[in-house]
């Protein structure tokens, strides 16, 4: 065992025993791909996720939205996820054991996710590739697996098929009419999900790394393609990111570029993926993952999803490796086009005006009324409509139209092609859609990996201090009575008191053990500050304040404390 191995297995067993994540249903034996977060994980949780609620809500055209799990079969036979939402699969033919293809070969090929069955039989079979479970080498040939959950909508025989969403992003698509109305029809604009996703992993490993029910963050950003991308990426041209492009077949390289320069070269292709990418990184640098460890790798054609036509991944580093934790898709208007084509909505698209009007001439087939009208009665009306709706140049006469499954024959007497013209002033389109998606649990579990710090002590012994930033930490302070006697708990109680009045922040109250055992305790669950009571306060109303990350302690009269907190 490598000694990052080492240093994860504590940083797990540190965070199962303090409350922090764990593997679920452990009291009936576990489920792979299934975990809890605990009293500070639940806290934690929710703080990461309204940090990045409040990062895209504050752009100001972002809204979200929340639309349910359950989805019914139609929804994903568009969207494409059933047929093409598939990872390979191998089974071992002497055990019966199943493995992802792809995770089979890691080590052995560069990107095993870009292969196709034959080539990763292929690749199986000349690495001599062994199983994990009895060591032989004795492959089926790799067969795709779909990765949704199924389920069904009703309880009768006639209920309804549905699988639990594989992303959020689905909800986005759907609710596009009524986002589109919120904003007046004034492009661009997104929404944002923030709930569960579901995948059945095949062989889910690397604890929260590869979950089957996990928590995902999407926003879709509709945009017009044609329209010109006014994003100031200057803004953050001291920023220099690693970026591993697409090598097109050939050595993949890294480089070190700002966003705006990459965007310029073309390196990266559209200049709202880049903005959504730098963005990002910032984000993921407000909530305490170490920058130095993220890199962006753009995918090769066959690597990315169906509705993609360009994804660049947001890559962590850590204990298990480079990981993928954000994708910016540009997801083009693949989503939107589907949907319309087995809905024949029109509400789908986007209105956008001409720079000009236009004066269009049109050749339009309008109805005689003296004659359609006593001929077909009550159902003229409808005619009329119908006709009016074609081109009249292309119409060959007598012309047969059904309507509500009935049939009606129009004569060249009945009707009158003219030539009109008209103003046009704008089209109707389908917009585009840039998305980046976020594995909250990734983000989670590297923000906990890059925080937590083994500090060595004299005598040999490791002390552990898990260094959150203050706008995510499930406590924000801590107040220690020195002693649970001599009135000092009820003044850590009206200290209590008092702050929570001044600051919606977390502060807790902590009598047990030592005072030397609860710093520690408190450095190692990541609670940026300690407020000691102590003989002194009884005589002089001052605490103390301790610093977590340096350990420094000041002494504050309450008036100081409060104006403290108050800044935090
Ligand atoms: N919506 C992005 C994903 O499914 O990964």
């Amino acid at each position: 065992m490598g000694a990052d191995e080492h240093k994860s297995r504590r940083l797990m067993s540190l965070l199962k025993k303090r409350g922090y994540i764990q593997p679920a249903f452990e009291l009936y034996g576990g489920v792979a791909g299934l975990y809890d977060y605990g009293p500070l994980g639940g806290r934690l949780r929710r703080n990461v996720i309204r940090k990045w609620l409040n990062h895209w809500i504050k752009l100001g055209n972002i809204v979200e939205i929340d639309s349910p799990t359950i989805t019914p079969e139609a929804v994903l036979k568009a969207s494409g996820h059933i047929g093409a939402f598939n990872d390979y699969a191998s089974e071992c033919k002497s055990c019966n054991s199943i493995f992802r293809t792809d995770h089979l070969l890691e080590g052995f090929h560069n990107n095993p996710d870009s292969l196709d069955n034959t080539a990763l039989d292929k690749e199986l079979l000349n690495h001599d590739i062994q199983c994990p479970s009895c060591n032989k080498t004795d492959w089926a040939p790799s067969e795709p697996l779909n990765l949704m959950f199924s389920t069904t909508i009703g309880a009768s025989k006639g209920g309804r098929r549905a699988f639990m969403r594989p992303e959020t992003a689905q909800g986005m698509f759907l609710q596009y009419p009524s986002i589109y109305r919120h904003f007046r029809g004034k492009l661009p604009f997104g929404a944002v999900q923030i709930g569960k996703g579901y995948r059945n992993e095949i062989s889910p490993r690397q604890g929260m790394i590869r979950l089957r029910e996990f928590n995902m963050a999407e926003l879709e950003y509709f945009i017009d393609p044609e329209s010109n991308k006014n994003y100031n990426l200057q803004l953050w041209d001291e920023v220099l990111v690693n970026l591993i492009p697409d090598p097109m077949g050939g050595d993949s390289k890294e480089l070190s570029s700002t966003i705006n320069e990459a965007v310029e070269k073309g390196i990266i292709r559209d200049k709202t993926v880049g903005w959504f990418m730098i963005k990002t990184y910032e984000l993921m640098s407000e909530l305490g993952i170490n920058t130095e460890l993220i890199r962006f790798r753009q995918h090769e054609i066959d690597e990315m999803a169906h509705y993609a036509t360009d994804c660049w991944d947001l890559e962590i580093f850590g204990c298990y490796g480079w990981i993928e934790c954000v994708g910016i898709a540009n997801r083009g208007c693949y989503d939107l086009k589907a949907h319309q084509k087995v809905t024949k909505s029109n509400e789908l698209k986007a209105w956008r005006d001409f720079e000009k009007e236009l004066e269009i001439e049109k050749v339009v087939c309008s109805p005689i009324q003296s004659i359609v009208g006593p001929q077909f009665k009550d159902k003229s009306k409808m005619i009329t409509a119908h006709l009016e709706e074609l081109n009249g140049l292309e119409i060959e006469f007598p012309l047969t139209i059904n309507i509500n499954r009935e049939q009606f024959i129009i004569e060249e007497h009945m009707v009158e092609i003219k030539k009109i013209k008209s103003i046009e002033r704008g089209e109707w389109f389908t917009p585009h859609v840039v998305e980046p998606a976020f594995g909250i649990d990734r983000i989670i579990w590297h923000i906990l990996e890059h925080s937590y710090q083994e500090v060595s002590k004299e005598n040999d012994e490791k002390y552990t201090i898990l260094s959150l930033k203050n706008n995510i930490c499930p406590i924000d302070f801590s107040v220690y009575p020195l002693y649970e006697k001599d009135g000092m708990p009820e003044i850590a109680h009206e200290i209590i008191d008092k702050i929570r009045e001044v600051n919606e922040i977390n502060i807790n109250y902590d009598g047990s053990k030592s005072i030397g055992r609860r710093y520690a305790r408190g450095d190692e669950i990541g609670t940026p500050y300690a407020i000691t009571v102590d003989h002194q306060t009884l005589e002089d109303k001052t605490v103390t304040l301790r610093e977590r990350d340096t350990q420094n302690q000041t002494r504050l009269s309450l008036e100081e404390l409060v104006q403290f907190v108050s800044k935090y």
